[in-house]
């Protein structure tokens, strides 16, 4: 049931449209997934000049869904116009790697992507309102790189997307525990979105019992749980042939509506500014747990004590996002 009456629409920017991400996302961002039955949007949708047909052609299937909440879907390979008056932008277009590429050469190829972009938001969003949710990887580098390119932009509105690492750590519990996804409270990751994140199941609970007591089983959560989630994304491209697209989606569509209607006191993780908290160093984009309330705000959560493993496992998350840096401080603004 759609009720469309009232509400201005908003202006949501979507980079990397016709990808296999982009063709998940649009169709439910425009069905009210992302931000309720009762939001009209206006898609801005940004490609490569090369991609420009095949945008085309999404757009055409997107009018022919006849959705009651689209009012307008622009197509444009300029990022001005792309993020012009944007309250949303999810940057999901990126340099994949190439046969042969270093980290290195990724690294540095994206982050001219994402400088060119950054300065564009700066130009051209609504800065009031804007919520920029960095997926292209490597994401959380990227979401540092544009966030730096828009210095007159609240850096703490950009992120990087975990949340689906978060959701693949909560679908495995859940299968392990014999519970409801949603029956699973305090769970997070922790650092970058990469094999080095550390998914956490040591402030866990379900119906207030302790996950680790419930699972009592330190050798599976070691040895099976957390490679499982650090590894999900490289066995879903060996499975499928290509990398996760519809969860990926899926993710984005979380993490804004939660972003921007709040968690309902419940934790979800989310890459942030860091300002130093647990020890991250400050500018980062860091998976931390956070509570968004129903303003839309969001809070780390405080005061975790952290053992031993996890502070080695947060170590090492934390390294490589600062090497990540390292490789593109150059590029830096
Ligand atoms: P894809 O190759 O199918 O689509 C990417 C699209 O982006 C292409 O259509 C391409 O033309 C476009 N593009 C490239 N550079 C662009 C630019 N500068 N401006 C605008 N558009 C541009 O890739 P995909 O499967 O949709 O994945 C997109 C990105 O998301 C990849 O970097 C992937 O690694 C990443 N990803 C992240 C997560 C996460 O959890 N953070 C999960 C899955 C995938
Ligand atoms: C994922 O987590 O599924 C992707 O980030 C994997 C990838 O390398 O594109």
């Amino acid at each position: 049931f759609v009720n469309a009456k009232g509400k201005q629409p908003v202006r949501i920017a979507v980079t990397g449209a016709s990808g296999q991400i982009g063709y998940q996302l649009l169709f439910r961002i425009a069905s009210g997934s992302m931000l309720g039955p009762d939001q009209p949007v206006i898609l801005q949708c940004l490609e490569l000049p090369q991609a420009m047909n095949a945008l085309k052609g999404v757009s055409m299937e997107l009018d022919d869904c006849a959705f009651p909440l689209l009012k307008g879907i622009v197509q444009t390979d300029d990022p001005n116009r792309a993020f012009a008056g944007a309250d949303y932008a999810l940057l999901v277009g990126a340099r994949p790697r190439s046969k042969g590429m270093e980290r290195g050469d990724l690294l540095k190829a994206n982050a001219e992507i994402f400088s060119v972009q950054g300065k564009a938001l700066d130009k051209n969003a609504n800065k009031d309102t804007l919520r920029v949710l960095v997926v292209g990887n490597p994401a959380n580098t990227n979401a540092l790189i544009a966030a730096r390119n828009a210095p007159s932009i609240d850096p703490k509105r950009f992120s990087a997307m975990t949340r689906l690492d978060h959701n693949r750590g909560l679908a495995q519990l859940a299968e392990k525990t014999g519970s409801s996804v949603t029956d699973i409270e305090k769970f997070c990751i922790w650092g970058n979105h990469s094999a080095t994140q550390y998914p956490d199941i040591n402030f866990g609970s379900i119906n207030g019992k302790s996950l680790t007591s419930i699972i009592n089983d330190d050798e599976w959560v070691k040895k099976n749980f957390i490679p499982t989630v650090q590894q999900r994304g490289a066995a879903i491209i060996a499975a499928r042939g290509l990398s996760s697209a519809a969860s990926a989606a899926s993710a984005a569509i979380d993490h804004m509506r939660d972003w921007t209607y709040g968690t309902n006191g419940q934790w979800t993780s989310m890459a942030i500014y860091s300002e130093g908290e647990y020890g991250a160093d400050k500018g980062l984009y860091f998976s931390y747990p956070v509570i968004v309330s129903p303003n839309g705000k969001y809070e780390i959560v405080k005061g975790l004590q952290l053992d031993q493993f996890s502070k080695e496992r947060f170590e090492k998350t934390r390294a490589e996002l600062v090497e990540e840096m390292t490789a593109i401080k150059e590029l830096l603004p």
